[in-house]
């Protein structure tokens, strides 16, 4: 599995250690920045990362900015994209199974590394369910796309 991973500024730290989940799974890692501490902008992020995902260079995309809701609301906008804010292991697990989200959103301002590692972990090693929520996450296509 390819995992390409974005953050802004305020997300850089976190991409670090996400970087390091994604290769102690064994998957392939696509880093899109960015890696300095100056101030940027996270939709010149969010949106290549959604892009590679909806595209199919990756199969899926992680994203941290301050409070991961910038970052939400970009991926979002990139058809094709299911972009999970998640902050909580529940979460993490549920927005897989149901969902299907294709992208995690997470914020460093929220959650510190040992819980974002986590999530990152259990969002990655989780497979959607499909069966009843198939309709659900079918009608969220079906809007997009007409
Ligand atoms: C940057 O200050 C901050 O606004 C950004 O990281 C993010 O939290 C936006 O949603």
């Amino acid at each position: 599995m390819r995992v390409a991973i974005g953050a802004d500024h305020a997300g850089v730290m976190i991409k670090d250690d996400i970087i390091g989940v994604i290769k102690e799974l064994g998957m392939e890692v696509i880093d899109l920045g960015c890696d300095c501490k100056e101030s940027v902008d996270y939709p010149d992020y969010a949106i290549p990362v959604a892009e590679n995902v909806a595209n199919g260079t990756a199969d899926r995309g992680i994203l941290i900015c301050g409070t991961g809701i910038g970052m939400s609301i970009a991926a979002n906008k990139v058809e094709g994209i299911r972009c999970a804010l998640v902050h909580d292991l529940f979460s993490a697990k549920a927005t897989r199974q149901h969902n299907d989200s294709n992208v995690l959103a997470m914020g460093e301002r929220i959650i510190g590394p040992g819980l974002a590692k986590e999530i990152a972990k259990v969002w990655l090693e989780t497979d959607y369910e499909g069966g009843r929520h198939a309709k659900r996450v079918g009608k969220i296509t079906a809007y997009e796309t007409n």
